[in-house]
């Protein structure tokens, strides 16, 4: 019995892990980026306050700071109880032990708290449902997407995944998307599949090998951009 959730949580990362997971170079920052399914991801949150300029997209934000804290505590018993119980399918080399795991999460999520609220009055965390964005054609330079498409592929369809990921496209001149692992360590379903129906539909597709390894081989990320 492997690494498994019934459902999408909403559960966190650092800043740190959005540049090694998305090899984030110093330009890369500089451009108007979209952050999809960012959840409580600190992401947003720290590159603001270097002066980036990011939108963070995700259902979960419907909800009230307070709402959401109370999702977090919930998700935090349940994701932390899963990965002690199937420590052997992660790399403990950067994040150290479960604890530590625990604790950079927790404080990824306690600064977008507390940058939630100012954040919602300055449009930089909108509610927005894959597979539809109300943004306009080419909006952004970059979109990112961690830990929502590949990772969920139990959740959700191929056809969802060629819709979200031409959505993505429609949206920002590159995407990159990270896991291409499913959440019990295996490569994605939908992948191979989805790369040759995007392959005909006329995108670009490249697979890179990035320096972040948290789910064991999990270290490929998909750039996607229209040709
Ligand atoms: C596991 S969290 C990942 C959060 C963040 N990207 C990170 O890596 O730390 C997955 C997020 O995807 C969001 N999500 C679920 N369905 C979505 C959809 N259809 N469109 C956009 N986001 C979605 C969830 O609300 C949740 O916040």
């Amino acid at each position: 019995m492997g690494f498994k959730l019934t459902e999408i949580v909403p559960w966190g990362r650092s800043y740190t892990e959005y540049v090694d997971m998305f090899a984030l170079t110093k330009t890369d920052v500089t451009k108007k980026i979209l952050g999809c399914g960012d959840g409580p991801a600190s992401f947003n949150a720290l590159l603001t306050k270097t002066g980036g300029k990011v939108i963070s997209v995700d259902p979960l934000y419907e909800f009230s700071q307070d709402a959401i804290a109370v999702r977090i505590k919930e998700t935090f018993a349940v994701v932390i109880e899963q990965v002690r119980l199937n420590q052997q399918e992660f790399v403990w080399n950067k994040i150290t032990s479960v604890e530590a795991l625990g604790n950079i999460r927790l404080s990824a999520m306690e600064a977008f708290l507390a940058d939630y609220p100012e954040g919602v009055k300055a449009g930089r965390y909108q509610q927005m449902r894959l597979p539809v964005l109300a943004f306009p054609e080419q909006y952004f330079a970059l979109a990112l997407c961690s830990h929502l498409l590949f990772l969920y592929s139990e959740q959700l369809s191929e056809s969802f995944h060629l819709a979200a990921i031409k959505e993505l496209c429609r949206v920002s001149a590159e995407v990159r998307i990270f896991p291409l692992l499913e959440l019990d360590g295996q490569l994605s379903r939908h992948l191979p599949a989805v790369l040759q129906q995007l392959t005909a539909d006329g995108y670009l597709t490249q697979l890179s090998t990035v320096a972040y390894e948290f789910q064991k081989g999990g270290n490929q990320m998909l750039m996607v951009k229209q040709m």
